[in-house]
């Protein structure tokens, strides 16, 4: 990133953005990284502002105070919310989105990131070693508003010369900042309860399957992908990256190396059905050829890691 950059954080509250605030001012320094969200931050250590991504116009004028260069565009609604609000989650994930490559490309913002989702694929899609190519069918709303965002991130590339960069993110597990609402949640819900009742009971069934990654390993991408050579990317709509597949069964066993007493059990609702329509893993070769996409957590390290500091946190 040159020395002039300002880079703006949309969403920067959430399970993500926490993350990559911090990642990020430890990079280019605190002043240079502007975290906005629609609810106010807990903490900020550089500049924060409220911000409604559906307030196209507050938007705009947040981007001009700042000169913002780089925008990383985090705010959204996840798969089980969504299927709550389906109309809130479309608006939200749609306007939201269009709002900002809009802004982005009238007031010639350089590099703008977007996560699409494993959600973008469908039950017809292959299962395993889910292609970059393949069908993409989603049942969701949450779904469904990413594959289209895709498609939009592709076309303002395509018509506008906006340099847009996106990956889709499997589930993500993290202690920071708890996940907000999405089917995944339960790899990080399980932690918590691990450490503090001994047991954990999981709404997706025992051996479901499903791509996960943990959070150090999703930020590197991150920034990764926003630093490597827009020459290189042959990919403008988004990214498939692989990490780890495991079910609840395969991690409750992974805790169980460190809490011999952990039990699991199940009681699945609604969330098994989307986890379901889910792959169980990607293929993800265009990343690791054109901007070097490598995993570094396994799932002991990744389980390991989360003991350590959930226990701490809690
Ligand atoms: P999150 O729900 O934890 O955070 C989203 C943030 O957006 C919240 O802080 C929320 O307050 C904010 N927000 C909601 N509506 C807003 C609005 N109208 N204006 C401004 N801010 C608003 O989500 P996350 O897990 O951090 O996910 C970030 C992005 O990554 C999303 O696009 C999500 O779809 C994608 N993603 C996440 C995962 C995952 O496992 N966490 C996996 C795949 C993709
Ligand atoms: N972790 C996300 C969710 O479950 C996947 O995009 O909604």
């Amino acid at each position: 990133m040159g020395t002039r950059e300002t880079v703006l954080v949309l969403g920067a509250n959430g399970q993500i953005g926490t993350e990559l605030v911090t990642a990020l001012r430890a990079k280019y320094g605190n002043e240079n990284i502007v975290a906005s969200d629609i609810r106010e931050a807990a903490q900020s250590d550089g500049p924060f502002e409220i911000l409604d991504i559906m307030n196209a116009a507050a938007a705009t004028e947040v981007i001009k105070k700042y000169n913002v260069t780089q925008i990383y565009h985090l705010a959204a609604i996840l798969s089980a919310t969504g299927e709550k609000n389906p109309r809130l989650a479309w608006q939200v994930n749609m306007d939201g989105l269009l709002n900002i490559l809009e802004a982005s490309a009238e007031l010639g913002v350089k590099k703008v990131f977007w996560p699409s989702s494993i959600a973008v694929f469908g039950k017809n899609s292959p299962k395993r070693l889910t292609p970059q190519y393949t069908i993409t069918d989603p049942d969701t709303i949450y779904g469904i508003s990413k594959l289209a965002g895709e498609r939009w991130c592709q076309y303002y590339y395509r018509t506008r010369g906006l340099d847009v960069r996106s990956i889709r993110y499997p589930g993500l597990i993290s202690y920071a900042s708890k996940p907000g609402g999405g089917t995944t949640d339960y790899a990080v819900e399980i932690f918590h309860e691990a450490l503090k009742q001994g047991k954990y009971t999981s709404f997706i069934k025992e051996s479901q399957l499903l791509p996960m990654m943990y959070m150090p390993d999703a930020i590197r991408a991150t920034i990764d992908l926003m630093e490597a050579d827009a020459d290189k990317l042959r990919i403008r709509s988004s990214y498939n990256i692989h990490s780890l597949s495991f079910s609840p069964a395969m991690i409750a066993a992974a805790i169980q190396m460190h809490l011999p007493d952990f039990t699991i059990d199940y009681a699945v609702d609604f969330r098994q059905k989307i986890a379901e329509s889910w792959p169980a893993s990607l293929e993800d070769s265009y990343a690791r050829v054109d901007w070097g996409w490598k995993p570094l957590y396994d799932l002991a390290a990744t389980v390991k890691d989360m003991l350590e500091n959930v226990g701490k946190k809690i």
